[in-house]
């Protein structure tokens, strides 16, 4: 059987549209779950709130490192250990709010606010959650999150013809930057903590239907192989079997879910 039973996993974004419908099928499949993000119930107090027995939630902003060391610090005390970790956290722009990312127009404070949350942070989160769970006598599992455009440049021609203001919006090309650079990251910790027997794996999601409007919407199914967007509930079980012990030989994995998106 695959399951989390009696894990401590934290979900760092788990309040986000992934983040939140993972967290509460980790939570069925009987992991003890500690969110970390920005949006928490209890927002700037920086301490564990147990919302239930198997839920708890902290506020965490990845990019800071005072912040994170703390939060580290907290679930230490609290937990003592943790068997596993995903990351969610990332600035994902969206087709109709993506005016003035082209590239000749991007500014270099976006480009750093993207690769401070994308990278910077999951930096930070190996270093000091990932910390923890290499010092888990048991191992543990860490996953990062990728997408479809880590593994393929974006098709700009999907973004072309929104609406007036966005017409000439682009995926911009720091969310490149940081979904191939997630996988570098992840790879490096599946050789880098390997004696611990800590694993690290990356998911690449495909496009997660999410109210697009219907233009985009087919056009980016006529780009998909299974000729659909993704629900949002579609990455839930290979999250759970990365984080189980049923994976325990994976390390290293790029493992695409986008219904053939990267295939072809
Ligand atoms: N939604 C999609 O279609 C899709 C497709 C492919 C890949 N992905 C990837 O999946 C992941 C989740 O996507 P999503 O759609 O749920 O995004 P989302 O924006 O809904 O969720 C991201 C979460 O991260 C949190 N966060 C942002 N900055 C943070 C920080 N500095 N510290 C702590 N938390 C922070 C946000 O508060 C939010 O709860 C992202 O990495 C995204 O790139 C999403």
């Amino acid at each position: 059987m695959i399951n989390l039973k009696n894990k401590i996993i934290v979900i760092i974004g788990g309040s986000g549209l992934l983040g939140g419908e993972f967290l509460y099928s980790a939570i069925e499949s009987g992991a003890k779950v500690i969110n970390l993000d920005l949006e928490t119930q209890n927002k700037n107090d920086k301490k564990i709130h147990s919302i239930s027995d198997n839920y708890f939630e902290i506020y965490c902003d990845i990019t800071n490192e005072k912040n994170i060391i703390k939060v580290a610090n907290l679930i230490k005390e609290k937990f003592l250990y943790i068997d596993g970790l995903v990351n969610f956290a990332s600035i994902n722009p969206q087709p109709d709010q993506i005016s003035n990312t082209q590239l000749e127009n991007m500014s270099i404070g976006q480009w750093i606010v993207d690769l401070n949350v994308g990278l910077t942070g999951a930096f930070l989160v190996l270093k000091y959650i990932g910390k923890i769970i290499s010092e888990n006598k048991n191992g543990g599992s860490i996953v990062l999150i990728s997408s479809d455009l880590g593994i393929i440049a974006p098709d700009q021609r999907l973004y072309e013809t929104n609406t007036p203001d966005t017409k000439d919006g682009k995926k911009p090309i720091s969310y490149s930057a940081v979904k191939f650079g997630v996988i570098g990251l992840s790879k490096y910790i599946a050789t880098y903590w390997a004696e611990k027997n800590v694993r690290s794996n990356v998911i690449c999601p495909g496009g997660v239907f999410n109210g697009q409007n219907i233009e985009f919407t087919k056009k980016i199914e006529a780009r998909i192989p299974l000729g659909r967007m993704a629900r949002k509930d579609e990455f839930n079980s290979a999250l759970i079997w990365l984080l189980s012990d049923s994976s325990s030989y994976v390390n290293g994995a790029v493992i695409p879910i986008d219904g053939g998106r990267t295939a072809w």
